[in-house]
């Protein structure tokens, strides 16, 4: 590592422990008064939202896109200072000034654009393995969809309909449980189907950083979700769920969130209970008897090394 890269890090890392820690003494914003006054969306009053026209730039960011999309950023999606990106993203989703260093700091480097003075468009995030990664849970591969501004609604909604937490009426909610399920289904599943598949150990975090916004920024809440993911678009009256007085700090946002997603993911499991239920369906087609995963019945069944089932002959 260099010593500018090394620097940069430490000054980073330096702030955010002072803000983690700042937070934990300081009261929490109110539910409806996460955005400070003066700013787009507060008290969920967000600009009129317009679709994206002809000409205009978006990019794989669903969030970024959204901003854009009611005039938060530049309507037309162009000529954005790394700067102005840092600053809105701390002021509409409550993120805090480190992160919104950070990121855009990286969008600057990986582009080969000074932080302090570059402007960028917003296509431009799309540099496939700059950011942009394969796996993603709203996006098809840039091999099979070269196109990365465009959600993939399939993927959105199996997520989405994959659910299991609920809410305290009784609605569902994703749980970071759900996005870990999802995220590893994604990763096998574009492993198989990509060929130019990659995905290293910094974009499996990006990737778990993004997707930790579900739980996160949303709250898991479904509805406000299939809005903001499928339209690009903030609900009525949305603010996002975090409430820290200094906004959310990376420290924080990494053992709370980020490290659960990522640590819940298992490529290898999804595998084997992939082959389990193949093997099951198998057998039940061929009208022989199933034993249950893992356990013995009276009539002795065998079950393989792995857990897979296999049907007595
Ligand atoms: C701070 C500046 C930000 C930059 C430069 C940025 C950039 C990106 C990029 C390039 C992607 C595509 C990654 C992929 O291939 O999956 C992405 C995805 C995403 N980002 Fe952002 N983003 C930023 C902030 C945010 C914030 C504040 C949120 C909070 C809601 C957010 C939520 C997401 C989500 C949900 C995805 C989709 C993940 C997926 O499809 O798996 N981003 N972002």
């Amino acid at each position: 590592m260099s010593l500018s890269k090394y620097l940069f890090l430490a000054k980073v890392l330096a702030w955010d422990t002072e803000i983690t820690l700042l937070n934990m003494v300081t009261p929490s914003k109110k539910v409806g008064h996460v955005i400070p006054e003066g700013h787009p969306g507060a008290g969920g009053k967000w600009p009129e939202f317009i679709p994206p026209k002809e000409g205009d730039s978006r990019c794989s960011c669903p969030a970024i896109n959204a901003m854009a999309n009611h005039g938060v950023l530049p309507r037309d999606g162009k000529n954005i200072s790394f700067k102005e990106l840092g600053a809105k993203v701390h002021t509409t989703y409550n993120f805090a000034e480190t992160f919104c260093y950070f990121v855009p700091n990286f969008a600057a480097k990986m582009l080969g654009r000074d932080y302090e003075t570059g402007t960028f468009d917003l296509k431009d995030l799309d540099l496939h393995n700059g950011i942009e990664h394969d796996a993603s849970l709203t996006r098809e591969d840039v091999v099979h969809e070269p196109d990365q501004t465009k959600p993939h609604v399939p993927f959105i909604k199996e997520l989405l309909d994959g659910a299991t937490g609920k809410d305290s009426d009784g609605n569902p909610l994703l749980t970071i449980e759900d996005i870990s399920k999802y995220s590893t289904k994604r990763r096998v599943e574009a492993r198989e189907t990509n060929p130019e598949f990659t995905l290293e150990s910094t974009h499996k975090i990006i990737g778990s950083t993004n997707a930790s916004n579900f739980a996160a920024v949303f709250g898991g809440c479904i509805d406000d979700l299939s809005t903001f993911l499928i339209e690009e678009r903030f609900p009525d009256g949305w603010e996002p769920k975090l409430y820290e007085a200094n906004g959310l700090s990376i420290l924080s946002y990494y053992r709370n969130t980020i490290s659960k997603v990522e640590n819940g993911i298992d490529e290898d499991k999804f595998r084997r209970d992939r082959e389990e239920r193949k093997n099951q369906r198998h057998d039940e087609e061929e009208g022989g008897e199933v034993l249950p995963a893992g356990g013995n019945t009276s009539s002795g069944g065998a079950v393989g090394a792995t857990g897979e089932l296999r049907r007595r002959v």
